[in-house]
């Protein structure tokens, strides 16, 4: 349904997407995962003919932006990174003139219009001026605007960033009633959770180039073992914690400390077996701990190898792990 092949996109001298290869299967959710600047947008924008690729193709329902622009865009709906709602008209106005313009007669375009309006809870505010709304909202009432038309496919890019958790949560709803209804969506995020959460297939970028790519399980599983985090009462206790966890890991495994965190944490082949024995070790050197915990490798630390940086922390949630500089060291 949605196909990307090798493409490449330069602004002068610098190149924003370097031999891009992505594909979605029908009724399916792509997640284009990367960090700022990765080439996201860049790729959101070409799928939607805004921009054209120096190389390679895309294709959209078996239409090329190259070839059929208009059959693409046909397809098509998108919700950008910068909500393009009209200020000057109604929340109502907004998506009625959206289903005019694919065509609906008035009586249709303002049935779809007030559904949609619930569905992304703006039912109360349908009659103000978008212009007056927050930015949640604006976001919202562009997300509607993208499916007025029941298009094949939809195009998100980074659909959550900027509103409030439960904003997130209409969303989330809203994409994956989509999914159910067949349509195949393409959405771009930094936010692991929402990968984790709605993409059947994760596509990391970086550099304008897929990094890695797979289901989220199996990008965790590709992350390795499980890890031990331990976080210490004392700052002044870190590097003596971890030298306990070297010591009991073995295999000259290294320890990471994370000194604004108090946390110490070593990869775990031996799972629970291991943290029974760094327990023991730290409480026998009176070595105060106040949490300690087993894990498996998460999104992040897919990310965090792959690009060397950590993933953007989702704004609200507290459940996506802020790495420090010092855990960002950690070799691929
Ligand atoms: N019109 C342009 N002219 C010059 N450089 C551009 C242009 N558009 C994008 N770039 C550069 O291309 C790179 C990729 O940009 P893009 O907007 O695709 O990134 P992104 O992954 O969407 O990032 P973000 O997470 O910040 O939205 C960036 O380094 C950006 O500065
Ligand atoms: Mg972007």
């Amino acid at each position: 349904m949605i196909r990307v092949e090798n493409v490449s996109k330069s602004f002068g001298s610098f190149k924003a997407l370097d031999g891009l290869t992505l594909h979605a299967g029908e009724g399916t959710v792509l997640g284009l995962l990367g960090p700022n600047g990765s080439g996201k947008t860049t790729t959101v924008k070409i799928l939607t003919t805004l921009l054209s690729p120096d190389n390679g193709d895309a294709r959209i329902a078996g239409h090329s932006v190259l070839t059929d622009p208009d059959l693409v865009r046909r397809n098509l709906g998108l919700s950008g990174q910068y909500a393009a709602v009209d200020e000057k008209l109604t929340a109502f106005e907004n998506l009625h003139m959206v289903g005019r313009l694919y065509g609906m007669n008035r009586r249709t375009a303002a049935a779809r219009a007030n559904e949609l309006l619930a569905s992304f809870r703006l039912t109360d505010v349908a009659g103000k001026r978008s212009g007056t709304f927050s930015g949640g909202m604006r976001r919202r009432l562009d997300l509607a605007g993208a499916i007025v038309a029941r298009p094949k496919v939809v195009v998100l890019d980074e659909p959550t960033t900027g509103l409030d958790p439960r904003g997130r949560l209409d969303t989330w709803d809203v994409v994956s009633s989509l999914v159910a209804d067949g349509t195949t969506v393409l959405l771009t995020t930094q936010y692991l959770e929402e990968a984790d959460r709605l993409a059947d297939h994760i596509a990391v970028i970086n550099h304008g180039r897929v990094i890695a790519e797979g289901t989220a399980t199996e990008l965790k599983q590709s992350a390795g073992t499980e890890r031990i985090d331990v976080v210490m009462r004392d700052a002044a206790d870190l590097s003596a914690a971890a030298g306990v966890l070297e010591r009991a890991a073995g295999l000259g495994l290294r320890a990471e400390q994370d000194p604004q965190n108090l946390r110490v944490s070593i990869a775990a082949p031996e799972g629970h077996r291991l943290l029974v024995r760094v327990l023991s070790e730290l409480d026998a050197r009176a070595l105060p701990v106040d949490e300690a915990s087993l894990r498996r490798p998460t999104l992040d630390d897919v990310f965090l190898r792959l690009t060397g940086h950590a993933a953007a922390a989702a704004p609200d949630s507290g459940t996506t792990e802020v790495l420090t500089p010092e855990k960002a060291r950690v070799p691929a």
